[in-house]
């Protein structure tokens, strides 16, 4: 303590501090032989290599586990989310009105769908997919695609008869019987029901239902054929397209009506509160002319 306390001059610190760099007395280098020196940076050196190759490992070992064919980590996602075309979002939600006289508001409607359907293309579809069979899942277990992947089943916009947009190209928005076009959502590896009864879509009106004369769908009766699932990722699958129904609407003029579509199907869940696009959507419609 006694020491401590003393007062030094600059000098004599100047002095310690080479002594402490290099202490000629017990041939020290900053209070250690240089070959103590060699041998802490030996143990460092080594130190940090092993735990780069740890780290290597660990890296390795979860890269190679993990697919790049799904997701590892699936948020939630039990039932599908179901869209709407065209999407017309308004203050409640998707409002799909026009006026039957004025081109321009009904215009924009028709050449969202025909945007929409581009890739649903007759000639594209059929070039790149596969010959698949109707009203069964089509189960892979094996990449016979080409470049490694899997087939996916064609969806041709002339599926969609009526509402193709290919007889007429203005969907029906020109003279007042408007098409829609309901999406489901993807999902990897999901199965909508079992195999007897694949899902459909069913549309009822919510509110204003004296104002809608019929209601028809393309394909037939709602159909979603199961050969679409179960859908098994962008990568395993990059062909695949979404297979859509399409339900036309008899309305009659100058009312709005609030519509629900729903995907009905076994696995298809449609009463989550707090997300009131599962399994369905709503929307409304205003035919003026
Ligand atoms: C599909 O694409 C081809 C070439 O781009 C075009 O000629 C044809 O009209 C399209 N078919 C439909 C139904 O839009
Ligand atoms: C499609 O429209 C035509 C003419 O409007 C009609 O005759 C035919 O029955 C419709 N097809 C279907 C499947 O509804
Ligand atoms: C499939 O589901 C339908 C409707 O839920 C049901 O009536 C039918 O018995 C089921 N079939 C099988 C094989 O489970
Ligand atoms: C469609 O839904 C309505 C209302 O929920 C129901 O009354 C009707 O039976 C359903 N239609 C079909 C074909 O499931
Ligand atoms: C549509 O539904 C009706 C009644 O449920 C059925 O008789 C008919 O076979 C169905 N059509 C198709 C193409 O599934
Ligand atoms: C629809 O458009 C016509 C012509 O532009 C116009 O006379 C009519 O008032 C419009 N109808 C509505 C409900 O806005």
């Amino acid at each position: 303590m006694a020491a401590l306390k003393e007062k030094r001059t600059c000098g004599q610190r100047c002095q310690d501090f080479g002594r402490f760099v290099w202490n000629p007395d017990d041939q020290t280098f900053m209070g250690r032989t240089p070959e103590k020196w060699v041998y802490i940076s030996l143990y460092y050196v080594a130190f940090y290599v092993v735990m780069t190759a740890l780290f290597i490992l660990a890296i390795y070992v979860l890269m190679y586990t993990l697919s790049p064919y799904s997701p590892d980590y699936q948020d939630r996602l039990t039932s599908p989310g179901v869209m709407v075309w065209p999407d017309a979002y308004g203050e409640e939600g998707v409002e799909i009105f026009f006026n039957t006289s004025d081109k321009k508001s009904w215009s924009k409607m028709s050449n969202c769908l025909t945007h929409f359907l581009q890739p649903y293309n007759d000639s594209m579809q059929n070039q790149n997919s596969h010959t698949c069979t109707q009203g069964k899942y089509f189960i892979q277990t094996h990449f016979s695609g080409p470049h490694h992947t899997k087939w996916a089943c064609p969806f041709t916009q002339s599926m969609l008869g009526n509402c193709s947009g290919i007889e007429d190209p203005t969907f029906g928005y020109a003279d007042g019987k408007p098409c829609v076009i309901i999406k489901m959502n993807r999902i990897i590896n999901f199965c909508p029901g079992n195999q007897t009864l694949g899902p459909y879509v069913n549309c009822t009106v919510l509110e204003g239902s004296d104002n809608v004369r019929g209601m028809e769908y393309f394909p037939t009766n709602g159909t979603i054929d199961l050969s679409y699932f179960p859908y098994y990722g962008k990568l395993a699958q990059p062909t695949y397209i979404n297979p859509l129904v399409a339900v036309k609407f008899d309305m009659v003029k100058n009312r709005k009506v609030k519509i629900q579509c729903r995907v009905v199907a076994d696995n298809i869940a449609h009463q989550n509160f707090y997300d009131p696009y599962e399994g369905k959507v709503e929307f409304c419609l205003t035919v003026s002319s």
